[in-house]
């Protein structure tokens, strides 16, 4: 991310959660970009806000409690975006019941990919190891299948020698 972001991109935080991701995105782009973040719980807004504000980051941030398949209800239009990191799944330490699911999902990375800058990049980190989560893996990586070679790069990062089911990651890079 470190590599692609630089001051003044605007980027998204898709799954906010406690803010640790929202948080260094936020000291990326610094105070000339910005950084709109997304959750659909209360308790990950009020964790996020409290850590932007701690470290004095709440200017070049806007955090919205609804789900991300309406960012673009929030982005001005023709905004491009840099980055959007997913972290996927169930908020740790939070409620279980409130995951990340396939069709929300799928609608936000496509809306994403819509926006996204030349060599800009979506992050996934994907789970699998809770209810749901399988179901969600397979529809994304049934569309990143599908997406054409000439308009984006796609990746995939993963433990090969992990026990149970470790988390991976795919990056999705517009050409
Ligand atoms: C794995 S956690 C994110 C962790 C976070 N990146 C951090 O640094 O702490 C996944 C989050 O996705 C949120 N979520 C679930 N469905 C969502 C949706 N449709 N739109 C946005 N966030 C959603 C959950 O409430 C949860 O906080």
């Amino acid at each position: 991310m470190n590599q692609t972001v630089n001051p003044g991109d605007v980027v998204v935080d898709a799954t906010v959660g406690n803010g640790h991701d929202t948080t260094y995105l936020a000291k990326l782009v610094g105070p000339t970009g910005h950084v709109y973040g997304f959750d659909v719980q209360d308790a990950a807004i009020a964790a996020t806000q409290a850590a932007l504000t701690a470290d004095k980051l709440d200017h070049q941030v806007t955090l919205t409690k609804t789900g991300h398949e309406n960012l673009n209800h929030v982005l001005p239009a023709g905004t491009a975006v840099k980055c959007a990191i997913f972290n996927l799944g169930y908020l740790p330490g939070g409620d279980k019941t409130v995951i990340t699911t396939a069709p929300t999902t799928l609608t936000a990375v496509e809306a994403l990919e819509d926006r996204l800058a030349t060599n800009g990049l979506i992050i996934l980190m994907v789970y699998t190891g809770h209810p749901g989560g399988q179901d969600e893996a397979d529809a994304l990586s049934q569309h990143v299948n599908e997406l054409d070679q000439h308009q984006f790069q796609v990746l995939r990062y993963g433990f090969i020698n992990q026990i149970h089911t470790p988390p991976y990651l795919i990056a999705i890079q517009k050409r």
